[in-house]
Parts: C-alpha cells; sequence; structure tokens
C-alpha cells in the first residue's frame, strides 16, 4: 500500500508498505478515505519528539471503512464507516474508567503520562498512523464510531481531533458567563477553541497569532475580537490594557512547542532542543490572564522541562489545566453540535491533496504556505 513514510525531520515521503494485519483479537483493519495533517504532526516533522523513528506512518485524524475486524470485535463490522479518535485507549483501566482516554493506561507501554496516539513516535505507543490506504486500529470496539448516515466526511475526520481538542479547550477553561477569553494561536485548533468559548459563555473573545489570513479567518468564524502579536508591541501589557489592567479571565494556549515571537524561547526550545518545545505562548498566557484565572494549555509539549513563570503562577494564584483531548468522551455531544449546525467544521479545510503528495502538503503547512489552515490528505483507494 502506499504511506507516508519519515525519513528524518523536515524529510517525508510517499512509500510502499506492507498492508497493516490483524496483530490481536480485538484490531480492525480500517481502509482510508480520509486522513488530515496536524498542528501536532509538526513536532514530530520538526524532530522535536523524541523517539519518533525512521519508518513511521503518522496521521491520526482518520476515517476509513472497516476492512476485516479480529475474532473478539463485536462493535464493528466489515463495510462500517467510521471516525477514527486520535486517541489509542483501552476502554478498561483506571483512566479510561474516568473517561480519560487520552490518558489510557495501557495502549502506550512507553510512558505513563500520554496513552497511545496513532502515528505520534514511540512515546505514544509506536502504533503506524492513517496517513496511509489501510491502518491498523487497536482495541476496535473502544474508539471507532460510526459515522452517522448523512454527515461529510470532511466534518468526520475533524471530530477524530480538532472539534474535541478545541471544545475541551474551552472546557477545561472553566468559562464563566460574560468571561475574557483570550485564546494564543489561530491554528485549527485555536479557531475551534475560539468559536468553543461561545458555547461556553464568554462575553469576549480574543485571538492572537501573527498570520493575517488567520486572524481574517476566525474573525468572521468564531467571531472574534483579533490581533497580530508583531503589531502589538508588548502582547502582555496590551491585553492587560484592554482587560481594565485585570487580565482575561480565561487563557489558552492553543500553540505548543512551534511557538514564534521570543528569541530566547526559540533558541533553547527549537533549536537547542534544550526544552520540550519554545513555549511562548503559554509564558504569555500565564502573564496575561488575571489573578485568580484559568489557563488552559492543549498546545503540546514534549517531555522535558521547559522555561515557564513559575513565580507568577504561585503568587496570582492560576489554575493550570492541560490534557491531550478525551476524544470519546466528547463525541456525542460535538456530533450533535455539527448536526445541528451549531459547529461547522469542514469550514477550517482549505486544502484537499493526494495522499501521493504528502511531501509537499508537509511543507506547505509547515511554512504556512498558499493561506492553508487544515489540510486534508485522500488515498487513492478512497472510494466512498
Ligand atoms: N491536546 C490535544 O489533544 C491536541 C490535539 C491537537 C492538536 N494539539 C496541539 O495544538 C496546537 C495547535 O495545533 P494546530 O493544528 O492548530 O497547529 P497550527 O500549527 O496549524 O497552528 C498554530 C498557530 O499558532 C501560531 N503561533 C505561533 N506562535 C504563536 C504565539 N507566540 N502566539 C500566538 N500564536 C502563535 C501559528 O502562527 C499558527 O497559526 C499544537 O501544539 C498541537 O500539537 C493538541
Ligand atoms: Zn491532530
Ligand atoms: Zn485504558
Amino acid at each position: 500500500m502506499l504511506a507516508m513514510n519519515f525519513r528524518g525531520p523536515r524529510r517525508v515521503r510517499i512509500d510502499e508498505k506492507p498492508e497493516p494485519e490483524i496483530l490481536h483479537p480485538q484490531d480492525a483493519v480500517v481502509r482510508v478515505t480520509r486522513s488530515c495533517i496536524c498542528g501536532s504532526d509538526l513536532h514530530l516533522y520538526n524532530g522535536s519528539v523524541p523517539d519518533t523513528r525512521v519508518g513511521m506512518t503518522f496521521g491520526h485524524e482518520i476515517t476509513g471503512v472497516v476492512e476485516e475486524v479480529g475474532s473478539e470485535v463485536r462493535n464493528l463490522k466489515t463495510g462500517d464507516e467510521v471516525l477514527v479518535p486520535f486517541n489509542i485507549a483501552c476502554g478498561k483501566c483506571v483512566f479510561c474508567q474516568q473517561e480519560m482516554y487520552g490518558n489510557c493506561h495501557e495502549s502506550n507501554p512507553e510512558a505513563t503520562a500520554v496513552g497511545g496516539i496513532y502515528g505520534y513516535s514511540h512515546t505514544a505507543g509506536g502504533y503506524d498512523g492513517g496517513q496511509a490506504e489501510y491502518v491498523r486500529v487497536p482495541y476496535a470496539d473502544v474508539g471507532p464510531t460510526i459515522i452517522p448516515t448523512g454527515m461529510d466526511l470532511d466534518d468526520a475526520v475533524m471530530l477524530t481531533d480538532v472539534v474535541p481538542t478545541g471544545y475541551q479547550a474551552a472546557e477545561m477553561g472553566g468559562i464563566q458567563p460574560g468571561d475574557t477569553v483570550v485564546v494564543f494561536g489561530a491554528g485549527p485548533v485555536g479557531i475551534m477553541a475560539a468559536r468553543c468559548a461561545w458555547l461556553f459563555g464568554a462575553g469576549r473573545v480574543i485571538v492572537i497569532d501573527h498570520l493575517e489570513y488567520r486572524l481574517e479567518f476566525v474573525k468572521n468564524y468564531a467571531p472574534a475580537e483579533v490581533y497580530n502579536y508583531k503589531e502589538l508591541g508588548d502582547v502582555v501589557v496590551f491585553l492587560k490594557k484592554t482587560t481594565d489592567w485585570l487580565g482575561a479571565d480565561v487563557c489558552i494556549d492553543a500553540v505548543g512547542a512551534e511557538a514564534t515571537g521570543r528569541v530566547m524561547q526559540t533558541l533553547l526550545g527549537k533549536q537547542l532542543h534544550l526544552m520540550g518545545g519554545a513555549a511562548t505562548a503559554l509564558q504569555w498566557a500565564i502573564n496575561s490572564v488575571r489573578k485568580g484565572g484559568i489557563v488552559s494549555i492543549v498546545g503540546v509539549y514534549g517531555p522535558i522541562g521547559t522555561l515557564v513563570p513559575i513565580g507568577n503562577i504561585v503568587n496570582k494564584g492560576l489554575t493550570l489545566r492541560g490534557n491531550q483531548a478525551s476524544v470519546k468522551r466528547l463525541l456525542p455531544r460535538l456530533i450533535e453540535h455539527v448536526q445541528n449546525g451549531i459547529l461547522d467544521p469542514k469550514a477550517l479545510i482549505t486544502h484537499r491533496i493526494p495522499l501521493e503528495e504528502v511531501s509537499d502538503a508537509y511543507r506547505m503547512f509547515s511554512a504556512k504556505l498558499d493561506n492553508c489552515i487544515k489540510p486534508v490528505l485522500i488515498p487513492p483507494s478512497a472510494v466512498r
């Protein structure tokens, strides 16, 4: 089959690979119909995630058709059309029982923090991902969800990560009616977080980025007040000034390790790899939230230590919340929101790219060329 193949930092290509097989009675094999590239893939692409092995296939935002199921699979059958949450979860461990599907204790033998994730290095279990014609889906009775009749595949694929992650970012912010919410990052995740902030009762939503085309999009889509941090001088002072010098009630980090904007963070986090990424947006979030406020972190960072202003967290009495989104927990509500037109996730998809052009797709998304917001890869075998 055709599959994306990681050859080393900033080098990915399309290759022939053996088709996946059922390795465990609870596995399924899915023929992929859509597979997105995510901001999270850029951490892998840029070489920021430890133990990202040459030969791995990335891709954790997947829709497809069930091709084959293992002997213990009860909820799926050949021919079912499914969306596959990015988390690989056993459904039974102490964390899955609490619906913390992003923190499954069984699916990732390599770590005690995150659970398994498709195509996300051996620190997330070493599973090959879905930027391919076929993918092996472990614990097939737990994650994969039948795509409701009539749902657009582009909406379905956005429900595997971007929609739940944006929603959970707003949820973890503990937004109270009338709150001022600042979202750092106008990528797909930040855009969705800004949109969802209103669902929790925000009174004012501000989005910060430096890419004008993304700010323009989220201004209309969320809708939100938008600012280009390059034009603000000191971002933190600006945000204090516009909130009566108190600070925002809730700040959301939807940027993570690839942040730009501060030389020292970029040098230590991205160029020398001495930290788990550049924590510029997180630093701005901590410094521009009000005393007693909440910082919600969905931006992804590596496992090693990262420079954050811990003194300000203590002295301002902040609450920090973060996690990988628990996709399965949120799906029932979010499927309804899409069906009722409350959320329109497919509007974020700007590029539909043949899987064969995966290396160009990464280059474009990474460099934010051609006004790209969200690219989706379509394998040649993807006939619905
Ligand atoms: N927690 C989860 O479950 C989860 C799921 C999906 C993605 N993520 C993470 O969310 C983050 C965003 O993902 P995405 O797909 O939207 O990525 P993306 O790369 O498309 O978007 C990131 C945006 O941040 C902007 N940015 C960079 N530095 C900034 C700064 N200092 N202040 C404000 N904006 C800045 C960039 O210009 C870009 O528009 C990534 O770190 C990704 O790994 C987390
Ligand atoms: Zn993703
Ligand atoms: Zn589990």
